[in-house]
């Protein structure tokens, strides 16, 4: 089979002589349909990660057709449209930690076939083609997890106009709150509006962006979804309302930027995100399924233009998710 793994210096390399896997017991044996990108995949296809991929097969999301099963295998049968989880093991209660991920510590979905333990899959809700299925495992349920608890008449910010942020746009529409959004640019702007955002500040040409959602919203948001991290949280502190929550996803800013003082005076909690398990994710689809959401794909690579679809990402001129298909 063809596959796209990571060279040592970083960058794709090819290969069409890969072995198809065999599903083990409790795997299923899937034809990948569609991948997507997201934000770590940049630095793990550079080999810069926290891990060394050489030889990986990277990205941690995508979606397919199972072709074959394992022995025991009772959740999923040939035909079944699924979808990988991001985190394979955690399935519900609290965070257990990292454990072997897809596209780091094991290979990923850019290949023409995965097996998986069938733990680590859910169905793909009814109305989703496969990419947008693609788009859900990370930046999806990043978003749902990150606007959890926000409801009608809340004010929720969410910043940028990436993956992450659009899912979050749209799931707290659904919930029925008002939403600010920051961006850089004008079109991405309209987009952003389009969704439903009330507000948008642009982060480049207004620094004191926080101090200007604050205005908008006497007071304050009561959730942040915090994209920058270090270079953007005393602005987000500034945005915050007494007692609300910044959601920290990211850390794309650079800086060292948190003012203890003013977050003290915010009695704010700080929550840190870490995608999400199966239980929440099958919650997720639950509402996807119901709401006939759509996620918003900026462009869709075939296979063979995987380097393309990555060269695109990291242009940053994508408005939600780049997706690969097959
Ligand atoms: N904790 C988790 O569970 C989790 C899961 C998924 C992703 N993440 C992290 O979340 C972040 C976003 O991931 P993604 O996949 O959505 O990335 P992405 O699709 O590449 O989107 C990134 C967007 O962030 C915005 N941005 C960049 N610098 C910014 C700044 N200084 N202020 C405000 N916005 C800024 C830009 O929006 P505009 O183009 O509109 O300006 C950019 O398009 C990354 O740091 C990623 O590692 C964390």
């Amino acid at each position: 089979m063809r596959a796209f793994t990571v060279r040592h210096g970083g960058g794709l390399e090819l290969t069409t002589d890969r072995p198809t896997p065999a599903p083990a017991a409790g795997e299923v044996l899937i034809k990948v349909k569609a991948t997507s990108l997201n934000a770590r995949d940049r630095r793990i296809v550079a080999n810069d990660y926290i891990v060394d991929v050489t030889g990986r097969v990277p990205l941690s999301d995508g979606a397919g057709v199972v072709e074959a099963v394992g022995d025991g295998v009772s959740r999923f049968q040939v035909g079944d449209r699924v979808v990988g989880t991001f985190h394979p093991t955690w399935i519900y209660g609290p965070y257990p930690g990292w454990g072997q991920l897809r596209g780091t510590h094991r290979d990923g979905w850019l290949s023409e076939y995965v097996a998986l333990d069938q733990q680590s899959l859910v169905a793909i809700p009814g109305q989703l083609s496969f990419e947008e299925a693609a788009t859900l495992p990370c930046a999806a349920l990043t978003g749902w997890s990150a606007v959890a608890g926000v409801g009608p008449g809340d004010t929720l910010l969410v910043q940028g106009s990436g993956g992450v942020s659009v899912f979050a746009l749209q799931f707290a529409r659904l919930a029925g709150a008002h939403v600010i959004a920051t961006t850089s640019s004008e079109y991405k702007a309209e987009q952003l509006r389009a969704l439903g955002a009330a507000d948008i500040v642009d982060y480049k040409d207004t620094p004191g962006w926080g101090t200007r959602v604050r205005e908008l919203t006497e007071g304050g948001v009561d959730r942040v979804l915090e994209i920058g991290g270090a270079g953007t949280l005393s602005q987000s502190i500034e945005a915050v309302a007494y007692g609300g929550q910044i959601s920290l996803v990211g850390n794309l800013a650079s800086g060292d930027d948190m003012n203890v003082a003013a977050f003290f005076q915010r009695a704010a909690t700080l929550k840190s995100i870490s995608v999400g398990s199966r239980s929440n994710f099958d919650e997720m689809n639950k509402t996807v399924a119901r709401s006939g959401l759509r996620p918003v794909i900026d462009r869709v690579f075939p296979f063979g233009r995987a380097l393309d679809a990555l060269t695109h990402f990291e242009s940053g001129s994508h408005f939600g998710k780049v997706v690969i298909n097959y």
